[in-house]
Formats: structure tokens, C-alpha cells, sequence
């Protein structure tokens, strides 16, 4: 067909889609969001011109792929080749009883009992941090796009390597994966580049700098070791916890690997969905002030515990309504590997599936108004009537984020730390636009007026 119809969803003709492939390149949000509005939940089209692909933002066609017949559903070879050459083969990028083995051990790390644990190495972090803001708010406004950048790094680096690992040290591994995840980007997106990368030398640059933060993880690695180890942060877990089908610690090698990945999975998707709520609060002082009065009865003069800030309701509406308008996740990319059925829609065997997060979250089928912030659709009762795919910033099914609940905790934790002693405000008119790459970053930075509350401590 020359339209080159792909299954029996609505199709955009595939002169169109190759018209389109530099804007994907730009902005494929912006593109997605044309093709919902034109087509309907669920869409085809010729990523490229070339590879098939179905998008979707049926959360009964998402739930099929992520949960009811998640085993026929891999992760693109592509990011699993790419990221194994940079990030090695762990967790995110493994499949089959291998990752099933390394999810029930790393699991175990992030149960309410450990993260219990791991609250008096936030609240540390956190005490430090509000030290030297006090600083920058008063020298003018703040980007609070870099401010959780290093907020989020001190909290994961700490959460995993306890409190022995400088903030130095915290930032070249930073920059080394933060170099690295861009030049993987670009290979997935421009794949034909890749000889040239390996000719020029760029291929063996980045692994040099993956090199540099390795050996520093490797070396704490070891001290640990030597000094026994153990502790209450996410290295301590995995140095003291043995197999359950082995019955054998985790390997050096691939400690180094876990260590590495959750530092990539954790940091940036925590800082840019923090920096994502901040940025509509600013625009919301009332929801500010009933944050600031959910603290005061809630935690009030006394200490900020774990029990505490699960009591926080609203404060968690809002950040599950700000991960609704701004999932650091935009997407989810899967390959089909047999022919399937979802939601109607017929899958051929090869075709890469998209669950379409930020059109899901915005799809008005289940979001009246959905373009508006309204951290009361949250409201529990709202909240247990709706589709249980309908909002998913954390995926879904067996591969749902390992670090959820912890990046709620830090989440809830930093707006907690921020409003008991500050009053905020954009310190520019011009809105923040998204800027899609692998995570939905802000196109840059996010300037805020922050001024200190009466009274505050
Ligand atoms: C707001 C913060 C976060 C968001 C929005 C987020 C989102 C996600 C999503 C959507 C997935 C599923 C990807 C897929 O199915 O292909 C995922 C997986 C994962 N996340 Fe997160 N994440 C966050 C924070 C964290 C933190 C704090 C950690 C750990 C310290 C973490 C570790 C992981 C890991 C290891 C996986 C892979 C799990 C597996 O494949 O079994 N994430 N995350």
C-alpha cells in the first residue's frame, strides 16, 4: 500500500511521517501531540520514514503491553546494545531470568523497612542543602532546574554510597553520565553516525570518561570492602545481601554495574521532575500555602520522620499531579516480539510499541481539563476511580521503576524542606518549554524569587 498502512489504527501516511522526521528529531513531542489530536489514542506511522511503529495512549492497550502480556514486550535492541557499551548489562537493560534474579536481590533495597533506614541520610543532605540556599536566595533568583540537579545528586550519591563519597567525587561521576547518556542519545536517534563515531575517536573519548567515574565507584567500592562494609545506604544492601538463588553476594563486576545504573535511573529523572514541580508552584501560590499548612498540622514543631511524610497527602497530590503534566519519562519504547492483540488493535511481530506517557497523561478522555493544574484530581476517591494506566510517570507492570517509592519520599522531602521556610515566585515572565530528549528536560533554566517566610527557623 503505498500509504504503507501498518495495522488497523489510524495511519499517518508515510510521505507525511518522512516530512516530519527533522521535527521528530527536534521535538518528537510536538509531533506526537499533532498525530493524537488528528488520530486518537492510538496511532501508526514510519519512524523515519522507515522503522513501524504503533504510539499509544490507551491506558487499556498500555497495560496489556507493560503487564497482561509483558513477556512478549523487550526493550528496543538498540538502547539495550547501546547502554550495555556504556552502562554495562544490569538491571535496565537486561531480560529474562537474568533480570528477574537481579530485580528480586535489588528489590529488597528499596522496601519501606530500608528506606526507613536511609531517612537520617536524607534529612542530613537536606540540612546541609537549606544551609548554603539560604545564601544563593538572598543574592537573587535561583534556577531551580540546577538547584535539584545538585539537590537530587547529593541525594541518590548519598542514598547509595552513604556519607563517604565527596561531592566532588559525586559530580565527575555526574558529568560522566550525563556526557554519556546525551552521546548514547545520539546514537539511537542517528544510528548510521555510529562508524563515524568509532573512526574520529568519539566512541573511545566517552569510554575514557566512563572509565574516570568507574574507577571512583570502584574505589569506594573497595574501601567499603575493606572496611567491612555494610550500612544503611543502597551499597551496604547490596554488599550484604547474598542471592536467594545462589546464595552468593553480587559479584564485584556487577556491583559496579547496579551501583552505576540506578545513579543514571535515579538522578536525573528525580531532579527534572522536581524542578517540573517547583516550576507550576510558582505559578500556584495557593497550593503552596496549603502545602505550608498540611506541614504545620501535620509534622508541626516536631521531628520530620518517615511516619511523617507519608502523612503528607497533599503534598503528594501535587507532585503526582506535576508528574502528570511533566513525566520525566515521555515514553516507554518496547519491540513486540511476537504478533499480538491489544485493546483491538492488531501488533505485528517486530513493530516497536511506544506507550506515549505525556499524551496518556494529557489524553482528555480521562483528564477533563487536563492541560490545567490541579493537584485535587489526586483527591484519593478521584484518584481510585480512575483507570489504573492512566497515569503511570512510573511505568507499569513486573518493570514499574524499581526507585518509585524512594523518589517519592526524596520528592516530598525536599518540597518539605523548601516551603516551611520559603515564599516563591517566577522571577520571569517566560514559560519554561519542554525540551524532549531520552527524559523530558526544561529547555533551560528556571529562574525563581525565593523570600524567606516570617518566622521560619
Ligand atoms: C521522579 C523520579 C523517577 C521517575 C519518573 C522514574 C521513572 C521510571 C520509569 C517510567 C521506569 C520504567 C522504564 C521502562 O519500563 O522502560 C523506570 C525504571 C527504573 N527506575 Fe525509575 N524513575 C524515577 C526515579 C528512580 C530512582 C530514584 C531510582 C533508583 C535510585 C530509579 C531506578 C530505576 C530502575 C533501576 C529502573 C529499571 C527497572 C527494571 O527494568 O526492572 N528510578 N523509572
Amino acid at each position: 500500500m503505498l500509504d504503507g498502512k501498518i495495522t488497523n489504527a489510524p495511519h499517518i501516511h508515510r510521505a507525511r511521517a518522512l516530512l516530519d522526521s527533522r521535527a521528530l528529531m527536534r521535538n518528537p513531542i510536538q509531533v506526537f501531540e499533532k498525530y493524537r489530536k488528528q488520530l486518537g489514542k492510538t496511532f501508526t506511522f514510519h519512524f523515519a520514514g522507515v522503522k513501524r511503529a504503533i504510539v499509544s495512549t490507551d491506558p487499556d492497550f498500555i497495560q496489556h503491553v507493560l503487564h497482561k502480556n509483558q513477556a512478549n514486550y523487550r526493550k528496543s535492541h538498540i538502547q539495550v546494545k547501546r547502554m550495555r557499551e556504556f552502562n554495562g548489562y544490569g538491571l535496565h537493560n537486561s531480560h529474562g531470568e537474568r533480570w528477574l534474579s537481579m530485580r528480586r536481590h535489588l528489590a529488597k533495597g528499596f522496601l519501606t523497612n530500608r528506606l526507613k533506614k536511609m531517612m537520617p541520610i536524607q534529612l542530613e543532605v537536606m540540612d546541609e542543602a537549606m544551609e548554603g540556599f539560604a545564601q544563593r536566595a538572598g543574592e537573587g533568583p535561583v534556577d531551580i532546574y540546577q538547584e535539584m540537579v545538585k539537590v537530587s545528586l547529593a541525594l541518590i550519591g548519598k542514598t547509595l554510597f552513604g556519607r563517604r563519597i565527596s561531592d566532588e567525587e559525586l559530580q565527575v561521576i555526574a558529568d560522566a553520565v550525563s556526557d554519556i547518556q546525551a552521546f548514547i542519545l545520539r546514537q539511537i536517534v542517528q544510528p548510521y553516525l555510529i562508524p563515524w563515531y568509532r573512526l574520529s575517536g568519539k566512541t573511545a573519548y566517552y569510554q575514557k570518561i566512563r572509565g574516570e567515574g568507574e574507577s571512583l565507584i570502584e574505589e569506594h567500592i573497595n574501601i567499603r570492602r575493606r572496611d567491612g562494609g555494610g550500612g544503611s545506604d543502597m551499597l551496604g544492601h547490596m554488599l550484604e545481601t547474598l542471592y536467594e538463588d545462589t546464595g552468593r553476594p553480587m559479584e564485584d563486576s556487577q556491583l559496579l554495574i547496579e551501583t552505576l545504573q540506578l545513579l543514571i535511573a535515579g538522578n536525573e529523572s528525580s531532579s527534572i521532575g522536581m524542578a517540573w514541580t517547583f516550576y507550576l508552584l510558582a505559578r500556584h501560590p495557593e497550593c503552596i500555602a496549603r502545602i505550608r499548612s498540611e506541614i504545620e498540622s501535620v509534622v508541626g514543631e516536631g521531628p520530620l520522620d518517615f511516619a511523617a511524610l507519608r502523612r503528607l497527602e497533599y503534598t503528594a497530590q501535587v507532585l503526582n499531579e506535576a508528574l502528570r503534566l511533566y513525566p520525566p519519562f515521555w515514553m516507554i519504547d518496547r519491540i513486540a516480539q511476537e504478533e499480538d492483540e491489544a485493546a483491538g488493535i492488531h501488533i505485528p511481530a517486530g513493530i516497536m510499541v511506544i506507550p506515549y506517557i505525556y499524551g496518556t497523561h494529557r489524553n482528555p478522555d480521562f483528564w477533563p481539563d487536563a492541560e490545567s493544574f490541579d493537584p485535587d484530581r489526586f483527591e484519593s476517591t478521584a484518584a481510585r476511580e480512575r483507570h489504573p494506566y492512566a497515569h503511570i510517570p512510573f511505568g507499569g507492570g513486573p518493570r514499574i521503576c524499581i526507585g518509585s517509592d524512594m523518589a517519592m519520599m526524596q520528592s516530598v522531602l525536599v518540597l518539605v524542606s523548601y516551603i516551611r521556610d520559603y515564599d516563591f515566585e517566577p522571577a520571569t515572565e517566560r514559560p519554561s518549554n519542554i525540551c524532549p530528549m531520552m527524559l523530558l528536560r526544561p529547555d533551560g533554566p528556571i529562574p525563581l524569587r525565593f523570600r524567606r517566610v516570617a518566622g521560619a527557623s
